[in-house]
């Protein structure tokens, strides 16, 4: 166990699963108090379980703000404070151009678009001067990947965020930084791999297309998100960091 996160207080929407419950773990690790925020209390309680340190979980979607107000005032009431968010939650459907539906578009806005502005405005009352904030965007904002147009759009929208809040937190000495991933082994990324056949489809054209071989595993983005928590990373403000095998990079 590390030293480099001691007495912080850290909040992580989507830390039940995959990438938020990866950077949970390291986080506690690190010596942080850490708080997960999701939708499915089974899936919080097991990470509970499963981290087995210095977490709480609390219920809630980012896509409605009254939730989020909500969380941060049992924040505010157990800690005082927020000194890293991690604004993690994100959902993907794919629909091909000619197949986009109005509930595919506000699905995927509702919480990757505006749940990640509520999750960072709601918090800014509680967050100290001097905190890092940490976005999930993605590689896809970068690639025309196919039957991405929604999502891809919501992430490059998540870039944008980082630069903007970078600049508007200024007196406050917030940092804010975006993480664009590429291809993680996750549910989310799981819950797209349906049979056979799109295994073999992802496993050729995307995987494929990462000069390092593989794709990644969420604890390498967890230590990502934990050293862009840290006073180690104290110079790196409004950027995103490519954290794709090389997928997005040649
Ligand atoms: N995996 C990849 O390849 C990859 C690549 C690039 C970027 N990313 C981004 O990284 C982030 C994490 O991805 P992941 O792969 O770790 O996803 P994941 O395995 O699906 O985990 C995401 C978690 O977010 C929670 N969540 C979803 N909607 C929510 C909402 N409205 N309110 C609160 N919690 C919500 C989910 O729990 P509930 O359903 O219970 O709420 C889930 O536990 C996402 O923003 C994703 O877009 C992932």
């Amino acid at each position: 166990m590390g030293t480099s996160l001691q007495g912080k207080v850290a909040v992580i929407t989507g830390g039940g699963e995959g990438i938020g419950l990866a950077s949970a773990k390291q986080m506690v690790d690190e010596g942080a108090s850490v708080f997960i925020v999701g939708r499915r209390q089974t899936i919080l309680d097991a990470a509970v379980t499963e981290i087995g340190g210095d977490v709480v979980a609390l219920q809630a979607d980012v896509s409605k703000a009254a939730d989020l107000d909500r969380i941060y005032e049992a924040v505010r009431v157990a800690k005082g404070k927020v000194d890293i968010l991690v604004a993690n939650a994100g959902v993907q459907t794919r629909e091909a151009l000619g197949s986009i539906t109005e509930e595919g578009i506000d699905y995927q806005l509702g919480i990757n678009f505006k749940g990640v502005i509520y999750t960072v405005q709601q918090a800014l009352p509680l967050l100290n001067d001097g905190a890092s904030i940490i976005l999930l965007s993605s590689a896809t904002a970068l690639k025309g990947l196919p039957t991405r147009t929604v999502y891809s759009a919501t992430k490059a929208a998540i870039r944008s965020f980082a630069r903007t809040w970078a600049s508007e937190l200024k007196a406050r000495r917030i940092r804010v930084n975006a993480i664009s991933p590429g291809p993680i082994l996750t549910p989310l990324l799981n819950a797209t791999l349906v049979d056979e056949k799109a295994k073999e489809a992802y496993m050729a054209n995307i995987v494929g297309a990462v000069p390092l071989g593989r794709p990644g595993g969420p604890e390498e983005m967890g230590k990502i998100v934990a050293f862009l928590a840290s006073d180690a990373s104290s110079y790196i403000n409004g950027a995103d960091i490519q954290a794709d095998g090389g997928f997005a990079q040649v």
